[in-house]
C-alpha cells in the first residue's frame, strides 16, 4: 500500500550566506504520524548527528539508521560534490532543522540545490525512481534559444550515460553555447550510492527525460527524483575546475552490459569506502530483491504525487453544475466555485477564462510549477482538469472567505490587532517565498484584499498566484486585464509595464494600509484636504508624526501597542516608496516584522517623482507631466 503523502512546505528563512545553496526544491511530510514521538525525535537526532560526522569527513553521501526501538528510522543525505565540506554541513544543517517542519511525520524528504535529506521509518537506500516526479523548471526568458537548448540536449544525455558507471555517481560538466553570444552551459548529474548503478542508470534517464521538458525557454532547471538530480544552469554554480572528465565512460557505451556494470560498481565501492559497504551492500540488494515480491512497496511515504487530473464531469457535478449559489468570487482569471467532491471534502473550481490556444500549450507545465508551490500562506493548487470544454484548476477551501470581507463587507470591523499582524505577517512571508525562495521566481502583479484568503485560525493565504505564467508573454503586457487592480498596482507598473518583484511589494505596503485603517485605498479619505487617497492620507499624516489617527476606529487601544502599528505603518509607507531599488524585498520586510527594534531607514516620500496618474471611469491611465519634486504625488484617482 503506497501512502498518499501531503506535502506542504512552511516558511524557512535562508542563513544569511547563499554559498550553501539551501534554495528549497521540494519539502514533502508523509501523511502518517509516528505513535511514539519521543522515542522518534530521539532516534532522529542520533542519526542527525552520526550523519552530520560522517559528512564532515569529507564524503558526499551518508547513510544512518537505528532501528532498536519501536520507531525505526532510516536516514540518507547528499550533498552535491561541487560543495566544499563547510558548505555542505551548512546545507545539512539547514536541512536537518527545516525538515523539522514535518514533526513527527513517519517520513520525510527536503530537496535543496546544494544536498538533500530523506527519512522514512522504513528501508529506502535502493528506490530509484517514483511517478509523480517532473522537471523543476526556472525562469522564463526570451525565446530564441535553440541553440542553447541543443548544447543542455547534448551535455544531458551525456551525463545521464556517464554518471552511472562513475565511481560516488556523481559527474558535472560544462559545455559552450556557440551561436551569436557564445556562452557555458553547467550541468551535474548525481545518483544516492546505495542504488544499483543500472537503479541510477535508470533515473537519470528519466531525469534527463524531464528536466528537458524545461530547456526550451528556461535557462535553468532541475530535475529530482527518488535516487537521483540533475541540474543544469546557463550560469556557473559550481567552479570551471570542478568538472568530471566525462569522455571515457562516453565511449564503452555499446558494449556495457549490466554485468560490466556489476564490476563497475562493487570495485568503485571497495575503492571509494571499505569492505563493510560491499558486505551492506550485499545486504541491501538481497534485501531489495525480497522486497520486489510487494513493488508497491519500494516507494517511501513521501513520494510526490504530483498535480491530480480531475474529470470534467465530476467536478460539474460537485460544483452543482456551475451554479450562481456555489460561486465564491470572481477572479482576474474567471470565476470560482464552491465544489464538494465524492469523498465529501471541500475544494473551490475556478474557471479559466484564458481561452487562446498557446494558454492551452502552457497550461500543463504552468499547473506543474503552480503545482509545486507549499507554503502554508499560500493557496495550495490540488489538481486540473484540461480534458474538458474548458480549462478547470482545482484549488483549496477556504471557509472564512477573503480579507475583504472582514475589511468592507458583512465582517468589517471584527478583526483585532493581532489577527490583522498575522495577517499582514503570513503575507509578508508568502510573497518572500514566491519571490525569493521558490525555485521560479513569482510575480503575483495584483495583491488586494480579495486574493487574501483566510483559513479557519484566520491565517492568510494567497490565492491566484503563478496564474499571470499561464499567459504568453507579450499579452501579460498589453492586456490592460493583467495591469493590476488600480489603486494598488504599482506606479511604474500601472504606467510603464515595468514588472519586477517590487511591484508585489507595493500593492503589500497599500494592502496593509488597508489593514491598518480599515479603510479603502481608492476611498478619499480628507474631504477638507482636498482629495486625498489613502496613501496620500498616510504619508501626510506620517510627515507630521500623527500616523496614529490612521488607526481603524474599530481596533480597542487596550490591545496593541502604539510603537507596533507605528511601526508597522512605516514598513508600509517604505513599500510605497519610488523609485522601486527604494522598496525593500519582501525577506526584508518579514525581517523587519520580525525584528523587535524600530525601522532603521525611515521612509520617506522625497524620490517620488513619477507624476500624477489619472485614471478615469473607463479605467483608461493617462498620465500628466512629471511634477517638481517638492509636491511630487502618488497615485491620484479622478471622476469616479
Ligand atoms: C500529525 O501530527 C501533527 C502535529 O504533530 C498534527 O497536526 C497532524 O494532524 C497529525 N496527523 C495525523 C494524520 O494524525
Ligand atoms: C532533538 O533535537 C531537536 C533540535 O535539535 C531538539 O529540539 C529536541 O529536543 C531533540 N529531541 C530529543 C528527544 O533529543
Ligand atoms: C573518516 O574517513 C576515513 C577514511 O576516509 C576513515 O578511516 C575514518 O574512520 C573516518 N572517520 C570517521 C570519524 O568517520
Ligand atoms: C557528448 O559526448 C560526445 C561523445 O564524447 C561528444 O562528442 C559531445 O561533444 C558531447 N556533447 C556535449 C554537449 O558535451
Ligand atoms: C549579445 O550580447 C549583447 C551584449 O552583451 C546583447 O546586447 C545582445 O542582445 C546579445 N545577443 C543575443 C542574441 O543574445
Amino acid at each position: 500500500m503506497v501512502v498518499v503523502a501531503v506535502v506542504f512546505l512552511v516558511y524557512l528563512t535562508n542563513p544569511a550566506s547563499s554559498q550553501p545553496q539551501t534554495n528549497i526544491l521540494i519539502l514533502a511530510c508523509s501523511m502518517a504520524n509516528v505513535t511514539n514521538s519521543r522515542d522518534f525525535y530521539s532516534n532522529l537526532n542520533q542519526t542527525f548527528v552520526n550523519i552530520r560526522s560522517q559528512l564532515s569527513n569529507n564524503t558526499y553521501f551518508a547513510t544512518a539508521e537505528l532501528t532498536r526501538n519501536s520507531v525505526p528510522v532510516y536516514v540518507m543525505a547528499q550533498c552535491r560534490n561541487y560543495m566544499s565540506t563547510r558548505d555542505c554541513l551548512g546545507c545539512f544543517d539547514f536541512a536537518a532543522s527545516s525538515i523539522r517542519a514535518c514533526a513527527a511525520a513517519n517520513g520525510a524528504r527536503l530537496v535543496l540545490d546544494g544536498c538533500f535529506l530523506r527519512y522514512e521509518s522504513s528501508y529506502f537506500y535502493t528506490d530509484t525512481t517514483a511517478r509523480g516526479y517532473q522537471g523543476l523548471c526556472g525562469n522564463r526568458i526570451s525565446s530564441g534559444q535553440s541553440v542553447f537548448e541543443t548544447a543542455v540536449d547534448g551535455l544531458l544525455s551525456n551525463l545521464s550515460i556517464a554518471t552511472s558507471k562513475i565511481n560516488g555517481f556523481y559527474a558535472a560538466a560544462t559545455t559552450l553555447v556557440v551561436g551569436t553570444n557564445t556562452s557555458t552551459a553547467y550541468a551535474i548529474a548525481q545518483c544516492a550510492e546505495t542504488i544499483s548503478p543500472d537503479g541510477c542508470r535508470n533515473c537519470l534517464q528519466v531525469a534527463y527525460k524531464n528536466v528537458m521538458n524545461c530547456a526550451t525557454d528556461v535557462i535553468d532547471g532541475r530535475a529530482v527524483d527518488t535516487g537521483c538530480f540533475m541540474r543544469y544552469s546557463g550560469t556557473s554554480f559550481f567552479r570551471n575546475t570542478q568538472t568530471t572528465d566525462i569522455a571515457p565512460f562516453l565511449r564503452d557505451r555499446e558494449t556495457s552490459g549490466s554485468s560490466s556494470n556489476k564490476g563497475a560498481i562493487i570495485g568503485g565501492v571497495v575503492g571509494g569506502v571499505g569492505g563493510l559497504i560491499i558486505l551492506l551492500t550485499v545486504v541491501l540488494l538481497w534485501y531489495r530483491r525480497s522486497k520486489r515480491t510487494a513493488p508497491g512497496n519500494l516507494y517511501g511515504a513521501t513520494e510526490l504525487q504530483g498535480p491530480k487530473d480531475y474529470i470534467y464531469s465530476d467536478l460539474k457535478k460537485a460544483t452543482k453544475n456551475f451554479r450562481e449559489e456555489n460561486k465564491l468570487g470572481e477572479g482576474g482569471f474567471g470565476d470560482v466555485y464552491k465544489g464538494v467532491v465524492k469523498d465529501g471534502n471541500i475544494i473551490a473550481v475556478k474557471r479559466l477564462t484564458i481561452g487562446s490556444n498557446t494558454a492551452k500549450d502552457n497550461f500543463e507545465s504552468e499547473v506543474r510549477v503552480i503545482s509545486n508551490v507549499h507554503h502554508r500562506n499560500l493557496i495550495r493548487l490540488l489538481g486540473c482538469c484540461s480534458k474538458g470544454p474548458e480549462l478547470l484548476l482545482v484549488l483549496e477551501y477556504m471557509a472564512n472567505g477573503s480579507l475583504e470581507k472582514y475589511l468592507y463587507g458583512e465582517k468589517q470591523g471584527s478583526l483585532n490587532w493581532k489577527q490583522r499582524y498575522d495577517i499582514i505577517f503570513g503575507t509578508a512571508k508568502g510573497l518572500a517565498y514566491l519571490h525569493e525562495q521558490y525555485h521560479v521566481t513569482i510575480i503575483h502583479r495584483d495583491i488586494k484584499p480579495s486574493n487574501i484568503l483566510l483559513d479557519n485560525d484566520f491565517q492568510p493565504k494567497i490565492a491566484d498566484f503563478g496564474l499571470a505564467r499561464l499567459l504568453p508573454e507579450d499579452q501579460t503586457h498589453t492586456s490592460t486585464r493583467f495591469a493590476g487592480t488600480l489603486g494598488y498596482a504599482a506606479p511604474e507598473y500601472a504606467i510603464h509595464k515595468q514588472l519586477s518583484e517590487k511591484v508585489d511589494t507595493y500593492s503589500f505596503g497599500i494592502v496593509v494600509l488597508e489593514i491598518v485603517s480599515g479603510k479603502r485605498c481608492t476611498d478619499v479619505q480628507n474631504e477638507s484636504a482636498g482629495d486625498q487617497i489613502l496613501l496620500e492620507h498616510a504619508w501626510n499624516l506620517y510627515e507630521t508624526r500623527m500616523h496614529l489617527k490612521l488607526v481603524d476606529e474599530n481596533l480597542d487601544p487596550s490591545n496593541y501597542k502604539e510603537e507596533d502599528i507605528k511601526k508597522v505603518i512605516e514598513i508600509a509607507l517604505m513599500c510605497t516608496q519610488s523609485p522601486v531599488s527604494m522598496r525593500p524585498t519582501m525577506s526584508k520586510v518579514v525581517m523587519l516584522l520580525n525584528n523587535q527594534s524600530r525601522v532603521q531607514n525611515l521612509p520617506s516620500r522625497q524620490n517620488v517623482n513619477l507624476g500624477v496618474i489619472r485614471i478615469d471611469m473607463n479605467n483608461s491611465i493617462s498620465t500628466t507631466k512629471s511634477m517638481s519634486n517638492a509636491d511630487a504625488t502618488m497615485t491620484a484617482i479622478t471622476g469616479r
